[in-house]
């Protein structure tokens, strides 16, 4: 908008002297610069309004996020207290490992739901290696079941000639787990959850980091089932953060979004299908590793040959329960247990014993005063140095160069896991 002293075509009869239209031109400067104050003032109210809004929403949904994962935590801690207070009184050893059988898989869920929410906090893929996406799904089978309600039955065709992919396992798992907990939420307590994975041909997905395979088909992920299916206004929100249809306490609506953060950050991309009474289709497609890559299987424990009996092993875990049980479970097994209750401890330790002999080294990672790792990059250069078992909730992998002296378990392991990790590592010590 030009104002109308301004204009250049004003009539030379009514022009005003050169000085009287400066000095209009200086008002009309200083009431742009008042106006143009008061929109920037106006700009930031906006910003710190949307910011505070933002902030709330945050808020709201990290309660809800709160609330969401005690309530499930809960039911979980629920399952476990019932399945031992049956354990104490049955007599029948058919229902006393059926009690067993419902507290494990109970620890399994409870497993996953904390690394879902640890994956939440991170950004990229904590790690990256070559993996076999049917090979994963045979590992998480048994939990993935324990998901099924009713009647519903779970079909997973995982084709082996399926390509490897570059990717963060932990990650990946998510990935799978989410969708699958939609598609059981959708079929209730009949229908069918369908897993597949096989090679794609359309040569559609490139992920930044990894040299361009046009040439390789991609490997598609397909989780489909025969549920209540989508809305196309549903559909169009489902990546949405925070977005659910579900009542409170029952979704948090952060599960898509952190499956298409995963899958983008793997350079991926994630398709849908669906239609309202027939079923919804996820496909998630991503690049194919590098065929000089090697291929790893997941990290199955090895088989226990080794006898363990008489073994020296230094355990460091600063909780006092945890500590307490490992301290059972080795003792009964015939270990001798020297226990610190933090890495500063455990390095006190090890200098007191070393010269005796210490085979075995088990280090929680996050512990006060030194962390677990911490701990042991001051022993590992002593000579006696033994071979390290690290375990942690948090970390997804040992952050130092990888070593067959130097193994990780994730926390809460089996017992069968924990012994034919250290029965390896002893093992690799004798060698
Ligand atoms: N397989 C499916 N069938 C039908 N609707 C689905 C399916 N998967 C997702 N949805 C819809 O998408 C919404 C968002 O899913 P998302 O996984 O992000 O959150 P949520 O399942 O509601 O909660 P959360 O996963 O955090 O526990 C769901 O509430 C549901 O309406
Ligand atoms: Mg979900």
């Amino acid at each position: 908008m030009t104002p109308k002293s301004e204009s250049p075509e004003r009539p030379e009869t009514s022009s005003p002297p050169a000085q009287h239209l400066a000095s209009e031109l200086q008002i009309l400067r200083a009431e742009l610069e008042i106006q143009n104050g008061k929109l920037r003032e106006a700009e930031r109210r906006e910003r710190d309004l949307t910011e505070s809004l933002r902030e709330s929403r945050h808020l709201d949904s990290l309660g809800r996020l709160v609330g969401g994962i005690a309530h499930d935590f809960n039911n979980l801690l629920q399952i476990i207290s019932v399945s031992l207070d049956l354990l104490e009184n049955d007599s029948r050893a058919e229902d006393r490992s059926d009690s067993l059988r419902t507290a494990r898989s109970a620890i399994d869920r409870g497993s996953l739901l904390t690394r879902q929410i640890v994956v939440y906090g991170q950004r990229a893929p904590a790690s990256s290696v070559v993996l076999e996406l049917p090979a994963l799904l045979e590992t998480m089978s048994p939990v993935l079941r324990s998901l099924m309600q009713g009647q519903a039955r779970l079909v997973i065709d995982a084709d082996p000639e399926a390509p490897a992919v570059v990717g963060d396992p932990a990650q990946l798992e998510q990935v799978i787990l989410n969708l699958v907990v939609n598609a059981v939420d959708a079929v209730g307590a009949s229908g069918t959850v369908l897993i597949r994975t096989l090679a794609d041909h359309l040569p559609h997905v490139v992920p930044p980091e990894t040299p361009a395979r046009p040439d390789q088909p991609a490997l598609l992920l397909e989780v489909s089932d025969t549920g209540s299916g989508m809305t196309p206004e549903t559909q169009a929100r489902i990546f949405e953060p925070f977005f659910t249809t579900k009542p409170p306490g029952r979704g948090t609506g952060l599960g898509l979004a952190l499956v298409h953060a995963i899958v983008t950050r793997h350079g991926g991309r994630i398709d849908v299908q669906s239609r309202v009474g027939t079923g919804t289709t996820f496909q998630v497609r991503l690049a194919s590793a590098p065929g000089d890559l090697v291929r790893t299987a997941p990290s199955a424990a090895a088989p226990e040959s080794v006898d363990l009996d008489g073994t020296v092993i230094l355990v460091a875990e600063d909780d006092p329960v945890v500590r307490r049980t490992i301290e059972r479970l080795l003792r009964r097994r015939g270990f001798e247990v020297i226990v610190a209750t933090d890495g500063a401890e455990a390095v006190d330790r090890f200098n007191a014993h070393a010269a005796s002999g210490i085979d075995l080294l088990l280090f929680d990672m996050e512990m006060p005063k030194l962390s677990g790792t911490d701990a042991y990059n001051v022993i590992r250069h002593h000579p006696a140095c033994p071979p390290v078992l690290f375990v942690s909730g948090v970390a997804d992998e040992v952050p130092s160069p990888s070593s067959p002296r130097i193994r990780f378990l994730r926390k809460p392991y089996s017992e069968s896991d924990l012994f034919a990790t250290l029965a390896a590592l002893r093992e690799e010590a004798m060698r």
